[in-house]
């Protein structure tokens, strides 16, 4: 009902359905087939992925949340008063809270998230949460670059706060540039607060992206659910299997649907011939060391000034400050 309220106080920026449809058609071309995971992000996929976040065998949240909470005081410090705080991929904000109860009478929250009306939801609940803090929520895509809002209150630096290590989607190239982007962005006195998950046993990890009860083989074909009610396709949901494996070369879990039969899938005007075991790529999640980060990031001039890890050591949370 008042949806539209929300809604409407939201900079929407999300990619039409042309840049849909011509992402699902290049990505069908290539060999082998492969679909932007950020489809993956449509509202129910926003729900499936927060189920995800409270399985047992996904250890990223809960780990990543520990650390956030234990040291939110050290990385509010680290970050500094006044901040306008950017958070990419922001979904339910829920890693959000202890760091802006923690921050230093911060000037503005900005959620930037590609799933809108999820995006709108969020941001109505952290505005009562937080009646000081004012929330700019921004509908983008944010591997492309995108404008951010005004806030009322003049912020003294801009803050980047990239959790749940959804860097690791991305492959070097696209990294350095999103990387680049954010440096951009942040500019002199600025930094990024970042997630990363960690190298660790390929059981735990594989476990994490086949968990008991099938709901990350849900969330991965809601993919083509997403894309066949957006470009009217006709992918059989039924006809493809979720498959997570770890690459220890590359260090990253490659997610796909793998097509259990020879079968001809529609997109707009073509036809796409799928083989039986053919795979369809959807997600890569890359796992890193803190020190081999470091150095990715290095590449754009962001030094890591402090990093936080759980007594584990499955994921970390690193600092970086612009070079100046
Ligand atoms: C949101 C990209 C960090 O890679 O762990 C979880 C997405 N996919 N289970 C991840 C995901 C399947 C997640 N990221």
């Amino acid at each position: 009902m008042d949806k539209s309220n929300s809604v409407s106080a939201l900079i929407d920026q999300q990619p039409g359905r042309d840049e849909f449809l011509e992402d699902v058609i290049a990505g069908l071309n290539a060999t082998p087939k492969q679909l932007p995971s950020k489809y993956l992000y449509d509202q129910r996929g926003s729900q499936l992925f927060d189920e995800i976040c409270r399985l047992d065998e996904y250890y990223p949240t809960r780990c990543e949340d520990w650390i956030i909470k234990r040291y939110s005081h050290e990385m509010a410090e680290q970050i500094g008063p006044g901040v306008m705080l950017v958070e990419y991929g922001s979904g339910s904000s829920t890693k959000t809270e202890a760091l802006l109860h923690a921050l230093d009478r911060p000037a503005a929250y900005v959620p930037v998230d590609i799933s809108r009306d999820h995006l709108g939801l969020t941001a109505k609940q952290l505005r009562e949460k937080f009646p000081k803090i004012e929330v700019l929520p921004v509908c983008a895509d944010f591997t492309q670059p995108f404008d951010l809002p005004q806030p009322r209150q003049d912020p003294t630096h801009t803050a980047v706060f990239f959790p749940g290590s959804t860097i690791g989607n991305f492959e070097v190239p696209e990294k350095l540039v999103m990387l680049q982007q954010i440096a951009d962005l942040c500019g002199r006195g600025g930094g990024l607060l970042i997630g990363i998950d960690l190298q660790k046993d390929v059981e735990v990890l594989e476990a994490a992206y086949n968990d008991a009860r099938g709901v990350t083989a849900e969330f991965n074909l809601n993919m083509l659910r997403h894309i066949n009610r957006e470009l009217a396709s006709d992918f059989q949901l039924d006809e493809f299997d979720h498959r997570a494996v770890y690459d220890s070369e590359e260090h990253r879990i490659e997610i796909s649907l793998v097509s259990s039969s020879q079968q001809k899938v529609s997109v707009s005007d073509q036809t796409f011939h799928i083989e039986k075991n053919e795979k369809i790529l959807t997600e890569y999640s890359h796992k890193y060391t803190i020190g081999g980060f470091a150095d990715i990031a290095a590449e754009v001039g962001l030094m890591l000034r402090r990093s936080w890890t759980d007594e584990q050591q499955r994921f970390a949370v690193l600092h970086f400050a612009l070079l100046d």
